[in-house]
């Protein structure tokens, strides 16, 4: 059993932070703290960039560089020229967007900062990489991974200063890094802490001094509500499964965007079990919930433009006596029967009925589901982006326009009009997996999640997040371990919705 007498015991030493220090506006260059300037190699010589820096003082760096045989394959250097601080860091090349190198600049002006153990530092433009992403991704590089060790000696910055003219823009930045790392500790916790009744237990700390409405459901109250496809999912296990929605009033109240995530706390594959090799992993089968999760932490301290409403689904998919049996039929809260062929199919069966209770309870305008939902997108889009799936073009526009401003690839899959009937079973309305010979998960994972939205006049999107949700290493700037995947899409997503 893990010891605690507060969930908060375990938040990471960065998150408090953030919290507590003050992150400063500042133009032009510093004269007390660090100046992070990024250096990249063109043409074989070395190019330096910040703003502040004129070409007399970038001949001079670049001499010193010389005089010191500095090469930007060694990651970073230290230099005084003209009474001013300077930590110049080498730039990734990582083939990806100007957002991600700017993220990744700044995780290693953190590296270099702890390194050196230096207290602050100075954050500016740097060409194309912007000021608030390279600060986006040095706060995330002073999240240590030692939430649940026993010791923990990491030190942090005293003193951070970004060059931007926006204000507010810089607040929501340093909002959205905290709600980032709330992300990526609730992922990583192991699933002995993240249990569905922690998830609840964390929604009512966080919202219940704040405006946001709280509902939370049990395996009673679900069962009241006739939410069999849900409660198939929580039968093998003992604990209580909940389903949590967050009300956060916008600034237009006519419009509601409402975010839904799979909190699958552990995903054993029930009776249908997987196999041993990673199975640990499954912890990060909540991954969705966690990004939604997050996205409310961000609203009710940023107000959102409309209303949005975030709502998880969070249970723990085990084996058991009362364990659901490949073969059984359930009827889920629209009132259709699902065969369930597959046990392990389960991430569907949990968002099936939150889908349909949230568009009936909420009315919204525009839905995103966000799911750990197939093994099989990762086959077909890899760790570097999620598979995204709606049947509306100008929902798939809006939703890629999104991603690519906030860093956070997606790719359109179809919704292929011949593969519509493999959601039928003879024997129920819906089956949970169609025929093998099929193929094609991550489309019909989003073609059974269709059927519980498509009555309601909502536009609604699917984003399967398996390959992204954790250790992206792969892509080369991601680090190990839970990525936060999906929260800037989210938040970006209410944050642009208009129409
Ligand atoms: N949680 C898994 C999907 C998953 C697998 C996420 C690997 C991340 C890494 C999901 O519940 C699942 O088991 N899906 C099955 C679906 C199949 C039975 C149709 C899968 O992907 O094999
Ligand atoms: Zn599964
Ligand atoms: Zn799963």
């Amino acid at each position: 059993m893990l010891v605690y007498s507060s969930w908060k015991d375990y938040l990471p030493k960065s998150f408090l932070w953030l919290s507590q220090i003050k992150i400063e506006q500042a133009k032009g260059l510093s004269d007390t703290s660090w100046n992070l300037i990024a250096v990249r190699t063109e043409n074989e010589q070395l190019v330096l960039s910040s703003g502040g820096l004129d070409a007399a003082l970038k001949t001079r760096l670049l001499n010193e560089i010389d005089t010191q045989s500095w090469t930007a394959g060694e990651k970073s250097l230290r230099l005084n020229v003209d009474g001013k601080k300077f930590l110049l860091v080498a730039q990734s090349s990582v083939k990806t967007g100007a957002v991600q190198l700017g993220r990744q600049l700044g995780l290693d002006a953190a590296g270099a900062l702890s390194k050196a153990k230096l207290k602050d530092l100075h954050i500016s433009d740097c060409d194309q990489l912007l000021a608030l992403d390279i600060f986006e991704g040095f706060v995330l590089g002073f999240e240590d991974g030692t939430a649940f060790k026993s010791k923990n000696t990491t030190e942090f910055p005293q003193r951070v200063s970004v060059q931007t003219q926006d204000k507010d823009a810089l607040n929501k930045r340093s909002q959205l890094a905290q709600s980032l790392l709330l992300v990526k500790w609730l992922q990583d916790a192991p699933a002995n802490f993240i249990t569905p009744e922690q998830f609840a237990h964390i929604s009512q700390d966080l919202f219940k001094s704040t405006a946001a409405e709280l509902l939370i459901l049990g395996r009673k109250e679900m069962q009241a509500l006739g939410m069999g496809s849900f409660l198939s999912v929580a039968q093998g296990a003992d604990s209580d499964p909940k389903l949590i929605a967050i009300k956060i009033k916008g600034q237009d109240t006519s419009k509601t965007v409402a975010l839904v995530g799979k909190g699958v706390t552990f995903d054993a594959g029930g009776i249908n079990i997987k196999a041993s090799a990673g199975l640990e992993e499954m912890k990060y089968d909540m991954s969705g919930a966690a990004a939604v999760l997050g996205a409310a932490h961000y609203f009710t301290a940023v107000k959102p433009p409309v209303n949005v409403v975030c709502a998880l689904g969070a249970v723990e998919n085990l084996l058991g006596p009362d364990a659901t049996k490949p073969g059984d039929v359930v009827k889920a809260y629209n009132g259709k029967t699902i065969e369930i062929l597959n046990t392990d199919a389960e991430g569907r069966l949990v968002l099936a009925d939150v889908l349909s209770y949230v568009v009936e309870k909420f009315d919204p305008d525009l839905v995103i589901d966000i799911a750990t939902l197939t093994g099989a997108v990762i086959f077909g889009l890899g760790h570097a982006g999620a598979g995204m799936m709606t049947k509306d073009q100008k929902t798939a526009d809006f939703l890629k326009h999104v991603a690519t401003r906030v860093g956070e690839p997606m790719w359109h899959l179809p919704f292929w009009p011949e593969l519509e009937s493999e959601v039928s079973s003879q024997l129920a309305d819906y089956k949970n997996i169609a025929k093998a010979s099929v193929k094609a998960g991550p489309i019909m994972g989003g073609l059974f999640l269709r059927e519980f939205v498509k009555d309601h006049r909502c536009e609604w999107a699917h984003l399967d997040v398996a390959g992204t949700a954790w250790s992206c290493a792969a892509t080369g700037y991601h680090t190990n371990g839970g990525s936060g995947f999906g929260l800037r899409a989210l938040i970006g997503a209410a944050e642009l919705y208009h129409s």
